[in-house]
């Protein structure tokens, strides 16, 4: 009864507050505009409030000349390239479901060379990888989840390039049981679609329009993959009248009054699926808003390539919606869906009007990450502390990254295993709650000003390492402290503790003095023990580091040793000593070279080979004897350590070992070296753009064969069954997609005839060939990024099309949605089937000619060097440009 009695008072409590705070415009909300300073009102009527009070990260304001007039687009807040977390914290009301938004406008905000990217989560659980690719378009990551606490926090992290940054976080609170789902105490819903079908402009519908501010996409949004393979006969209609039906989860009625028809019979479309392939939520909104005679019907399944026991149910609007101007929303809680997404109406063969779509909404399941296993003792913890910059740091504990001063183990549900907190000046009493992390194998906190005991640490029993001394710790020391299990260190020394000094294992390094108030051991034996004890410790540690220094060393010559000899067997074994700074999350591999090493290759940079705007090129002959070419940047080209590892990065993804080889780079003495294998014969980028004068460039079928057989030279390794090696395969298979992303560049170094990065080449807001092409490409202008060397007659723009388009999956941000390399080698074998016919057609040349010509380009470049191991760069020679006889 009691029970009863509060349920109805906290429903009544709560109903009140919200209608109170529904009269009121939408407190509901939560809009912080990153980076601002002043709160605002947009014209939309929402409320924004700066993030100023967030401790982490720096502001920038966004440059007028990306013309964003909307206040919160014009700053942001960026945080630095390290591996740490940066959360904001929301408060939330528990067991209500909110929307949560956060976007991102770079707007170059830091002038780099890379656009930034990064990870966000949602506390433990990663939300996205938010991968920017053009400067000027906003980014948005969009999730409805149930809250279970009463804050979430929001956190950036995994800086892979650039700094992480963002623009606005939005949080808006959905009323009662709006996207229930049976999965949602397990799984989080992260929007990958919400479109407004026959939308009157480009603009999304949303607030006030629609009560929870849901972003309603505008059917008629420029965007790659969005909304292609539209079917002729598609028409957009519109109505002025009401939309019946409304309930929170349905769109708004702005939305449901536009709506397309497929007057031919169907509507098909093809969309890419961010965060797919997996299960998700799908929902279409369909209301009849044409004006149907009385022996008119409008019925239509739903054509899914993968499902084809869902075109079995029959759709017919007005009749499942009851009348006309109603909605009617069919949809599936529970579907399998592919990341390119390809879906058709199609009508009945008894209808008498084609299909119609006004909204449709689909979302993914994102599972819940279970978080650290310490998660609660540790933010109790850390609430002690929560004036400090650490101790405010937010999120989980380990997850998605750990605190400053925490280590954790590897676990699906990590383990705290270290907390470090040496010299923090501390005071009060050691918090209890750290004798209750069982999984802690180091506590430093030492250098404190600590008062009281030590805490009973007898559960943790994987402790090896504490420091506690020289802190004003009191009290005896715990005999279990010493009886640890696994205890190697225990340094006491410098506190005020009393009563007895305990016995240690022989194996166990300690110090007690410095504690006036502790009695000493009588057993002079035991004293002399510890000390020997202790030196012999030290002694063993010493040894040990010096032998894995040398292992270290040796470890490293013997790398380059194996790398060297598989360079002379295999091209495309992958480089394994990487700089811990460089390799990240890539695949990819770029060696580090000492300065020593350069200097001997060098000769202490006696020969110059060129030079530019970025330094100067030297000439150099490895130890192995490789001619190198060494790239000395001018020391303002790059600002700091991390923009020159974001650009090796990028080189070791641009550069397959088929063309231009990267080496390496060197970073020493504040230098920045960037090494490439030296070229006798030219690379490829020479004769494209070089110094080759114009009319000795390669045709664009040419250059389509150069592709084939580079892309033949990249499909073949992976196939080869006899090599036996599994760290091959496992190896091989993790640089595929980043081979298919650097062949896109290729690709696009093809059709282009551009360098693939450029200061001059490619505008204010692209600073590469990627976003310059995609920019164009994405517009439909495909003349825009075609190379001029190239006369119009000498390609079929159909061609050019394939290869550009195949190109741009190729370089897609996510690995996964790359095609596979055989897919696209298929894509250029078809690009040279129509430009043959073309040219057969235009009379321009005859089989012999395409045959041969093929031939000595894949002798210069393809898999026979590949295999051979000699030399291996691209040498397009006057060879390639006429026929070769065989
Ligand atoms: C951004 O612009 C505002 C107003 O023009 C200025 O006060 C502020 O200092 C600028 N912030 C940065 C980081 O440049
Ligand atoms: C801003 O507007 C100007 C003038 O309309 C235009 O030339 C420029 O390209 C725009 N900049 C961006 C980043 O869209
Ligand atoms: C929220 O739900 C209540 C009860 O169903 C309803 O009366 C109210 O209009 C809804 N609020 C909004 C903003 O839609
Ligand atoms: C409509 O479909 C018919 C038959 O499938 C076809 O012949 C016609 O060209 C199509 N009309 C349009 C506008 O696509
Ligand atoms: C969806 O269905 C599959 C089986 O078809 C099941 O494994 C999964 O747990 C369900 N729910 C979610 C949220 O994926
Ligand atoms: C987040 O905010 C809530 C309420 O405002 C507060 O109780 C909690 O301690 C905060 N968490 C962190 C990590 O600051
Ligand atoms: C500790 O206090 C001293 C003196 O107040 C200060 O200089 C130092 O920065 C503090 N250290 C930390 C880690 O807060
Ligand atoms: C123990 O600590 C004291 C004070 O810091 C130091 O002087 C002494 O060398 C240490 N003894 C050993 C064996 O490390
Ligand atoms: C960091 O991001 C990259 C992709 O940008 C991803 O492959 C990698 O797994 C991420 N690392 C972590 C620790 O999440």
């Amino acid at each position: 009864m009691v029970r009863i009695s509060l349920l109805l008072l906290c429903l009544l409590v709560s109903t009140l507050l919200f209608t109170s705070s529904s009269a009121q415009q939408a407190p509901a909300f939560v809009s912080l505009d990153c980076g601002g300073t002043e709160p605002f009102t947009d014209e939309l009527g929402l409320k924004w409030s700066p993030d100023n009070h967030l401790i982490y990260g720096e502001t920038a304001n966004i440059s007028t000349s990306f013309n964003e007039t909307r206040t919160q687009y014009t700053t942001l807040r960026h945080f630095p390239a390290d591996s740490r977390k940066y959360c904001y914290n929301l408060s939330v009301i528990s067991r209500n479901r909110y929307l949560l938004r956060a976007t991102f406008l770079y707007g170059d905000f830091d002038h780099n060379n890379v656009y930034p990217k990064f990870d966000i989560s949602l506390g433990a659980t990663h939300w996205a990888n938010i991968a920017i690719s053009e400067a000027s378009t906003i980014e948005m990551a969009e999730l409805v989840f149930l809250a279970t606490s009463s804050s979430v926090s929001v956190c950036l992290s995994n800086a892979t390039t650039g700094q992480p940054f963002i623009s606005t976080l939005e949080l808006r609170q959905l009323n009662g049981s709006m996207y229930t789902t049976d999965f949602e105490d397990r799984f989080y819903l992260s929007v990958a679609a919400r479109i407004n079908f026959g939308a009157e402009s480009e603009d999304p519908v949303r607030y006030p329009d629609d009560p929870f501010d849901r972003i309603w996409q505008s059917d008629l949004l420029k965007k790659a993959n969005y909304l292609v393979d539209v079917a002729a006969g598609t028409v957009r209609v519109s109505t002025t009248l009401p939309i019946e039906g409304y309930a929170d989860d349905l769109p708004p009625q702005k939305v449901m009054q536009t709506a397309v028809v497929g007057t031919n019979g169907s509507l098909t479309y093809r969309m890419n699926l961010e965060g797919f392939p997996g299960f998700g939520r799908a929902y279409t909104y369909f209301a009849e808003i044409e004006d149907l005679a009385e022996d008119e019907s409008r019925k239509f399944r739903l054509v899914l390539p993968d499902h084809p026991e869902i075109s079995k149910a029959i759709v017919n609007v007005k009749e499942n919606a009851q009348r006309a101007y109603r909605t009617y929303e069919p949809g599936f809680n529970n579907l399998t869906l592919p990341f390119v997404l390809n879906f058709r109406f199609a009508k009945t063969a008894d209808s008498s009007r084609g299909p119609i779509l006004n909204a449709m909404e689909i979302s993914k399941y994102l599972k819940k990450s279970d978080g650290s296993i310490d998660a609660t003792v540790m933010a109790n913890i850390a609430s002690l502390y929560s004036s400090t910059e650490w101790g405010q740091e937010g999120g989980d504990p380990c997850l998605p990254s750990p605190w400053s001063w925490v280590e954790c183990n590897s676990d699906p549900q990590p383990r705290v295993v270290a907390v470090k907190l040496s010299n923090m000046n501390l005071t009060g009493n050691i918090p209890s709650d750290l004798a209750k992390l069982t999984g802690l194998v180091e506590l430093w906190l030492d250098g404190n000003s600590f008062t009281g005991p030590i805490p009973d640490f007898s559960r943790c029993i994987n402790l090896e390492i504490i420091h506690l001394e020289n802190n004003q710790l009191t009290g005896k020391i715990p005999s279990s402290l010493a009886k640890l299990p696994n205890l190697k260190e225990l340094y006491l020394q410098n506190n005020l503790l009393s009563g007895k000094i305990p016995s240690v294992a022989e194996n166990v390094i300690s110090n007690f003095s410095g504690n006036i108030y502790l009695s000493k051991r009588g057993d002079k034996g035991k004293k002399l023990g510890v000390i020997i004890g202790a030196s012999i410790g030290a002694a063993v540690l010493l040894i040990v580091t010096i032998v894995s220094c040398i292992c270290m060393c040796r470890g490293k010559k013997n790398n380059k040793m194996r790398k060297t000899s598989a360079e002379l067997t295999n091209r495309t074994l992958p480089v394994q000593r990487v700089s811990s700074t460089l390799s990240e999350a890539h695949g990819d591999a770029a060696h580090c070279f000492t300065l020593y090493e350069i200097e001997e290759a060098t000769k202490k940079f006696e020969k110059r080979i060129g030079s530019g705007g970025f330094g100067i090129v030297y000439y150099g002959i490895t130890k192995e004897g490789k001619e190198i070419a060494v790239k000395v940047l001018a020391n303002n080209s790059y600002q700091g350590k991390r923009e020159f590892a974001n650009e090796v990065t990028l080189l070791s993804r641009i550069h397959h070992r088929n063309l231009v080889q990267f080496l390496g780079y060197c970073q020493e003495e504040g230098r920045n070296m960037l090494v490439y294998e030296f070229m006798h014969n030219g690379t490829l980028k020479e004769h494209l753009y070089g110094v080759v004068p114009r009319d000795r460039r390669i045709s664009w079928i040419k250059r389509l064969e150069i592709a084939e057989d580079a892309a033949r030279g990249m499909v073949k390794p992976s196939q080869k069954q006899d090599r036996n090696l599994s760290w091959y395969y496992i190896s091989q298979q993790l640089t595929e997609k980043s081979d298919v992303y650097s062949f896109g560049v290729i690709l696009l170094e093809l059709i282009s005839g551009q360098e693939a990065i450029s200061n001059e080449n490619f505008g204010v807001n692209c600073r590469n060939i990627v976003q310059w092409a995609k920019m164009h490409i994405d517009n439909g202008d495909i003349r825009g990024i075609i190379d001029p060397a190239l006369a119009e007659d000498d390609y079929s723009l159909q061609s050019m099309w394939k290869i550009a388009e195949k190109a741009l999956l190729c370089v897609k941000p996510h690995g996964n949605m790359r095609p596979s390399m055989s897919e696209v080698q298929k894509d250029v074998q078809d690009a040279i089937r129509i430009e043959k016919e073309a040219l057969a057609a235009r009379g321009g040349i005859s089989d012999e000619f395409s045959r041969s010509s093929a031939h000595s380009s894949s002798l210069n470049m393809g898999t026979t060097y590949d295999l051979a191991g000699s030399q291996n760069y691209v040498s397009i020679d006057d060879s390639v440009l006429q026929p070769t006889p065989r």
